[in-house]
């Protein structure tokens, strides 16, 4: 059997706010072309597990590996959608220019961005279904359109490692879709999705692989191997409740983000 590569690997990882631990020793493999979706309660230190691979927190202890270097010497490779509440879209910059901005990375501060990126940024937006927002301003636009608009952002970074922190969530259905389609589409293309998600009855059709996380790493691995309830359980502690006898996964008490509808898309 052929080893993939590992795209992701983090091993020893710990990181702590003002002393208090937030993640303790985790360990993830990820390897290159999957789907990886990241599970957990709120305040797990999801987000926190994110933002220290990419070297945006200074673990307390622990190495993480891009492809087999740190982060530092791979930072090209990789895309970064953020969690949506936590970026101000009030600046003044229509839709066109955010996803340009993707390409800054890329051209160094020195070139402006012309006509070819602004081509790339048009075909990224066709491709979320965002091509004929283009002039407008991104403070003008539904929660789940700037959500569109942000994954165009990342794609025309063209990485090969992309890292979404809940990208489904308040979107509606369509653009749910939208999102998930474009995803199969980047694994099939080889690159790799590392996802922070909420909705449990979605993970084994989106993802290929699964990390439980609660502070501590409970499982990590592919999902029919590691999506249990016994894990769910230990991620989630008595606040999951189960679909049993019929069962074939697992239900949240707390309704899913991802069903609150923006309307007009
Ligand atoms: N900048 C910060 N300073 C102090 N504590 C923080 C900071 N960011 C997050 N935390 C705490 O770390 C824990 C994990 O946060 P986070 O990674 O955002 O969780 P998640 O994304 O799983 O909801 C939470 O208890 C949160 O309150
Ligand atoms: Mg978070």
């Amino acid at each position: 059997m052929e080893e993939k590569h590992a795209a992701i690997e983090v091993a020893d990882l710990t990181v702590a706010y003002q002393e208090k631990p937030v993640l303790w020793d985790v360990d993830m493999y990820v390897p290159e072309g999957i789907l990886m979706a990241i599970v957990g309660p709120n305040g797990a230190g999801k987000t926190t597990l994110i933002k220290a691979i990419m070297g945006l927190i200074q673990p307390a202890a622990g190495q993480i590996s891009i492809y087999g270097k740190p982060f530092r010497e791979q930072r090209g490779l990789v895309g970064y959608v953020p969690q949506r509440g936590s970026v101000d879209w009030d600046f003044p910059t229509n839709v066109l220019d955010v996803v340009m901005m993707g390409r800054y990375g890329r051209l160094g501060w020195i070139r402006r961005p012309g006509r070819e990126e602004e081509r790339l940024a048009l075909e990224a937006l066709e491709k979320v279904g965002m091509a004929r927002y283009s002039e407008r301003q991104i403070s003008q636009l539904s929660g789940g359109q700037q959500q569109r608009v942000f994954l165009a952002r990342a794609l025309v970074q063209e990485a090969q490692i992309y890292f979404m922190d809940e990208p489904f969530q308040g979107v509606d259905a369509t653009t749910e879709r939208a999102i998930i389609t474009l995803l199969k589409e980047l694994s099939a293309a080889n690159k790799t999705v590392v996802a922070v998600h909420h909705d449990l009855q979605t993970v084994p059709e989106y993802f290929d692989y699964v990390t439980l996380l609660n502070v501590r790493c409970i499982a990590s691995g592919p999902v029919e191997q590691v999506f249990s309830e016994e894990n769910l359980r230990a991620t989630y502690g008595g606040r999951v409740a189960f679909l049993t006898a019929a069962g074939n996964g697992a239900e949240q008490v707390e309704p899913a983000a991802t069903t609150a509808g923006h309307g007009a898309i």
